[in-house]
C-alpha cells in the first residue's frame, strides 16, 4: 500500500536531548491507515501530528477498544538508525487485536507504518548516550454508536517521540510492595493482550504506591491473590540460589519482549531459567534465608531495572544490600550494547532502518 505524504508546515523545535522525558515531547508527523469492515484497511497516509477528531460516541472512549505497542529506534556510534525485533511487536499487536475484537494489521502494512514514520522522523532519534526514539503503535475502534459491538470502522496510528530513562531513578534500584487490594489482570481476562483497560486498572494502585514512596506494585493475580505476575508494567525475574525465576506465560502476564530476548541471553550464558508458577511467600522465604541474590523487572521502556527493596504488608526484605545485581547489570549492558550496536547481535534481533 502507498503510503501518501503530507509534511508540517513548520518543524517544532527538538527538546534537549540531555533532560528527556518519558513519552512528553512527539514529533512533527504521525502515520494513520484505516480500516473500514467490507474494504479492508486503506488510506495509509503520514499528515502534521496533531489532534485526532472523532465522534464523542466513539466506541474506544466509552468501552475502551483499543491496543497498543511500544519499541524503540537506536542511533548507534556511526549514526545509523536501528530497531529491535519489530516483527515481535508487530506480531504481539495482532495478538492483542485478536483478543480485543479490533481487524489485524497486515504484518507489511504495520511495519512500514512503523519504518516510514521513523524515516521521515530520522532528524529526532536523539544521539545522546541511553536515548532513543520511543515508537508507540496503537490500534483503535471509532464507530459513533454506543452499542457494545465491535467497531467496523478503526484506525491503526503511530505516533514517536525522542525519550531518556523511563525512571527518574535510572538503573537505581527500585522499591516495590506486593499489592494486596486491585489486581491488574485474570486468566481469561485480558492481561495477555496490550489493551489500554489494563492500565487504566493499574493506574490507582501505581498512584498509591507512589505516595508511599515505592517506585511500583509486584502484582499477584487475580484468583488465589497468591502468585506473582508483573512488577508495574514490567515482566520481572529473580535470582534465587543461581537460578533464575520468573513467572511462567499463564494468560494474564504479557509476553514481553524484552521478558523473551533476556531468557535466550541467560540461557546462552549457562543460566538454567524457570518459568513457572512462583508465590510471594516464596520469594519472602527466600530473601529471608538469603538465597535471593537479585530482583529486576524488564521491559522496552527501562530495559532492566533492579529491585532494591520488597514490601508486603508490614514486612519488608532489601535485595543485594539494595545495589544492582551482577546479572541485571550484564543484562543492561548486553541488551542496550546490542541495541544500540555496540555488541554483536548472534540472534538477528536487529533491523536496521
Ligand atoms: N508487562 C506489561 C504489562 C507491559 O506493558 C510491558 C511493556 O510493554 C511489559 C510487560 C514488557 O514488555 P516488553 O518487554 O515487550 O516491552
Ligand atoms: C515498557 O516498555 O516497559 C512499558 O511498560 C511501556 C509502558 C509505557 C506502558
Amino acid at each position: 500500500m502507498d503510503i501518501k505524504i503530507t509534511r508540517a508546515a513548520a518543524l517544532k523545535e527538538k527538546p534537549d536531548s540531555s533532560t528527556l522525558v518519558f513519552g512528553q515531547s512527539f514529533t512533527d508527523h504521525m502515520f494513520i491507515a484505516d480500516y473500514d469492515a467490507g474494504q479492508g484497511w486503506h488510506d495509509a497516509r503520514i499528515v502534521p501530528y496533531g489532534p485526532l477528531q472523532m465522534d464523542p460516541a466513539a466506541k474506544v472512549l466509552h468501552y475502551a477498544q483499543e491496543i497498543f505497542e511500544g519499541l524503540k529506534a537506536y542511533r548507534t556510534a556511526s549514526g545509523a538508525i536501528q530497531l529491535f525485533r519489530p516483527m515481535d511487536n508487530v506480531r504481539r499487536m495482532n495478538q492483542s487485536c485478536e483478543r480485543m475484537a479490533l481487524p489485524q494489521v497486515p504484518e507489511d502494512l504495520a511495519l512500514a507504518g512503523i519504518t516510514e514514520l521513523v524515516r521521515l522522523e530520522q532528524d529526532w532519534v536523539p544521539h545522546e548516550e541511553g536515548t532513543s526514539l520511543y515508537i508507540r503503535p496503537f490500534v483503535i475502534g471509532v464507530d459513533p454508536a454506543l452499542g457494545v459491538h465491535s467497531s467496523h470502522h478503526c484506525q491503526y496510528i503511530v505516533i514517536v517521540c525522542p525519550v531518556g530513562a523511563y525512571y527518574p531513578e535510572g538503573l537505581a534500584p527500585t522499591k516495590i510492595y506486593v499489592e494486596q487490594r486491585d489486581v491488574r489482570a485474570v486468566r481469561g481476562g485480558t492481561g495477555m493482550a496490550k489493551t489500554g483497560g489494563n492500565y487504566a486498572a493499574s493506574l490507582r494502585a501505581g498512584t498509591i504506591a507512589e505516595e508511599r514512596g515505592y517506585t511500583q506494585v509486584l502484582w499477584l493475580d487475580g484468583v488465589e491473590r497468591k502468585y506473582i505476575e508483573e512488577v508495574g508494567a514490567m515482566n520481572v525475574m529473580f535470582k534465587v540460589a543461581g537460578k533464575i525465576l520468573t513467572p511462567d506465560l499463564n494468560g494474564s502476564v504479557l509476553d514481553g519482549i524484552t521478558r523473551r530476548s533476556c531468557i535466550q541471553l541467560l540461557k546462552d550464558w549457562g543460566y538454567e531459567v524457570e518459568e513457572r508458577r512462583i508465590t510471594a511467600e516464596e520469594l519472602f522465604q527466600a530473601a529471608k534465608s538469603g538465597a535471593m541474590e537479585e530482583a529486576w523487572g524488564t521491559g522496552t521502556a527501562a530495559v532492566v531495572s533492579p529491585i532494591g527493596e520488597l514490601a508486603e504488608g508490614d514486612e519488608k526484605v532489601i535485595i543485594n544490600n539494595n545495589k544492582i545485581g551482577e546479572i541485571t547489570q550484564k543484562l543492561y549492558d548486553e541488551l542496550t550494547g546490542i541495541q544500540w550496536g555496540r555488541v554483536a547481535d548472534p540472534h538477528d534481533w536487529i533491523v536496521k532502518l
